[in-house]
């Protein structure tokens, strides 16, 4: 019999279950297999394991394409003959596309998409079937989404815009979102301090936001304001302990006395108490794991600034490591991190990421925070 998983590839279940193999999940697969005695042969074996490998690599590929939108898994069960999706959006450089629903209700105009969203600088093209007529495409807002005379439409800056199609007196219209699709979140450790400002400037030219872990004792009357400013610059505010300790060398009483301590610092100057933290080195066990109770943030990206105090190296770093989801580590302690801030803001601007804090970035790429798991991207 054929099965086919949800991830395109079909096998032959008669194959599969001759190797002893019952089809669950990817992971379980593995796990059964390990765990069977050897009663088949070692070639066997690997022809399987080669299968398994596939599994996760066709699901990777698959899934990297195309946003898979009708699972069809009927894994473990015996049959299922469900076909997946395999439609592609018919523009090739749009970030997303729906189905087009668009009906005139006369005439030979047809804008085959009732709203695209697009990227900055990526283009969707608007077709319009039926016609050899000159069509004349007009956009509501040229500052969000160009179009250019064939229809394709470019996108400018974060916005909505109406692209209509004219020809003689019948025209079509249609919505086209563009939107950053890229987000990643800056995060500044060990502060505040003095050279905080020079963060909060740069942030505040580019409309951007960063996370902040702050150390308790740094937090003084100077540095209060520093801090309110970057809250209403739209800024988060994480715990990083009141001395800087090493967690794992602590009790959990000593941790939690750090922890607490912070909060206090953070929620008079700025009212609020951080719901997320971050480990002082990111020293962290599984049983501190266990017990510390906000969200546990790491990073995807570490500049290791505070190594080579060179602002060339992290600007270049910054910009040519970034991308999507990324949890980025610095310290706005050091002039030689503060100073390369603006241009790397400016930098990934212009590449089209959103910088979002942590909390902005959880609900943006739609992965809630959870407590008791070490954070490192999105
Ligand atoms: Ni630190």
């Amino acid at each position: 019999m054929t099965i086919n998983t949800n991830d395109g590839i079909l096998f032959k279940t008669d194959i599969l279950s001759e190797m002893g193999v019952n089809l669950h999940r990817g992971s379980k697969m593995k796990k059964e297999s390990r765990r069977r005695k050897p009663r088949i042969d070692i070639f066997k074996v690997l022809i399987c394991l080669i299968l398994l490998v596939m599994i996760g690599f066709g699901t990777k590929v698959f899934m990297d394409q195309q946003k898979l939108s009708q699972p069809v898994a009927n894994v473990g069960g015996e049959v299922s003959s469900t076909a997946t999706a395999s439609a592609k959006p018919n523009t090739t450089s749009a970030a997303t596309t729906e189905t087009p629903t668009y009906q005139p209700e006369e005439g030979n105009i047809t804008i085959n998409k009732t709203e695209a969203k697009i990227a900055p600088s990526k283009n969707v093209e608007l077709k319009v079937n039926g016609t050899t007529q000159q069509v004349a495409w007009t956009s509501s807002d040229e500052t969000v989404a160009k179009v250019s005379k064939d229809g394709v439409v470019n996108g400018v800056a974060k916005g909505k815009a109406t692209i209509t199609a004219k020809v003689g007196d019948k025209t079509v219209s249609c919505t086209v979102t563009v939107q950053k699709v890229k987000q990643l979140a800056l995060t500044f450790d060990d502060g505040p301090g003095k050279y905080t400002p020079e963060v909060l400037d740069a942030l505040e030219k580019y409309h951007a936001h960063a996370t902040f872990f702050v150390v308790g004792q740094n937090i003084n009357n100077t540095t209060k304001a520093y801090m309110q400013r970057a809250v209403e610059l739209g800024c988060q505010y994480g715990n990083h302990s009141y001395t800087h300790p090493n967690f794992t060398k602590l009790s959990k009483t000593q941790i939690k006395e750090e922890l607490d301590k912070c909060d206090a610092k953070v929620k008079e100057a700025i009212g609020v108490v951080p719901t997320i933290m971050r480990q002082p080195g990111g020293a962290v066990t599984n049983s501190i794991k266990q017990f510390i109770d906000k969200g546990q943030i790491l990073w995807s990206k570490d500049t290791e600034d505070w190594k080579y105090r060179d602002t060339e190296r992290l600007v270049k770093y910054v910009l040519e490591h970034a991308e999507d989801g990324d949890i980025i580590l610095m310290h706005d302690i050091h002039p030689t991190t503060t100073a390369g801030v603006e241009r790397i803001v400016k930098g990934l601007t212009e590449q089209g990421f959103e910088l979002l804090t942590i909390d902005e970035l959880s609900e943006a790429k739609n992965e809630p925070i959870r407590l008791h798991h070490l954070i490192g991207c999105f």
